[in-house]
């Protein structure tokens, strides 16, 4: 099963607190960035440790730190900046690459318009980050250009999915796991998530 749903009451508290009709920009972001530290907890659970010796206040010490690939946060823009505070709160020293797509109104096709990714990104697991799974026309194309750089550790993080995106995702990335807030219901006639979030750009950004 390559999306799980992260079960964990603060997880379900904050993603029902973000359905409210008419929640503020600033409690919107709050939240998002709160959800986002809870999912990147949950997908970084596999990382390898290693032992190292340090000087501690007591004497020598063998304590444990992160071992193998460093990562890279990749926001897909707009909505994904609204996660990537929450993400490097829990992994400070990550890279951040950027892409940029645009889901087209009509026809639902992302709309690529932008990206800079950092090197290595063969040595590197990714963390693709981006509220709202619907079609997953936007992730898909964001992990197909992180596999065109050679990168093969991919992971996703969302606030909530709908049942569509996650086959497609699925048939497309079967080797990309995708930890999500919620699952929703399904899409409505204008491809949005119902119940969802609504449009997650404009209210993290506080456009419209
Ligand atoms: C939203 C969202 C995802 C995409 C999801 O972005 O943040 O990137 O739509 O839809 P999909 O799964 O059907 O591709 P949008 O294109 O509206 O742009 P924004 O983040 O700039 O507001
Ligand atoms: N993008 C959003 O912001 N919300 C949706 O429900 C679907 C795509």
């Amino acid at each position: 099963m390559p999306v799980i749903e992260v079960r964990h009451p603060l997880v379900r508290h904050k993603v029902g607190l973000l359905r409210e009709k008419d929640i503020s920009t600033k409690k919107f972001r709050e939240l998002t960035n709160e959800i986002a530290r809870l999912l990147a907890y949950e997908a970084t659970a596999d990382f390898p440790l290693e032992p190292i010796q340090i000087d501690c206040w007591s004497g020598p010490a063998t304590i444990e730190q992160i071992a193998g690939r460093k990562v890279t946060v990749v926001p897909i823009l707009r909505a994904g900046i609204g996660m990537l505070d929450g993400v490097l709160d829990m992994v400070p020293n990550a890279k951040v690459s950027v892409v940029g797509l645009s889901r087209n109104h009509e026809t639902l096709q992302p709309e690529h318009y932008f990206e800079r990714f950092v090197g290595h990104l063969d040595e590197r697991t990714a963390l693709i980050v981006d509220p709202m799974l619907a079609t997953a026309g936007s992730m898909i194309a964001t992990v197909d250009l992180l596999k065109r750089r050679g990168c093969t550790d991919i992971r996703a993080l969302v606030l909530v999915a709908a049942p569509e995106g996650i086959k497609a995702l699925d048939t497309a990335h079967p080797d990309v796991r995708c930890w999500t807030a919620a699952i929703d219901s399904h899409l409505d006639e204008n491809g949005y998530i119902i119940p969802g979030l609504g449009d997650a750009g404009d209210k993290i950004f506080g456009t419209k």
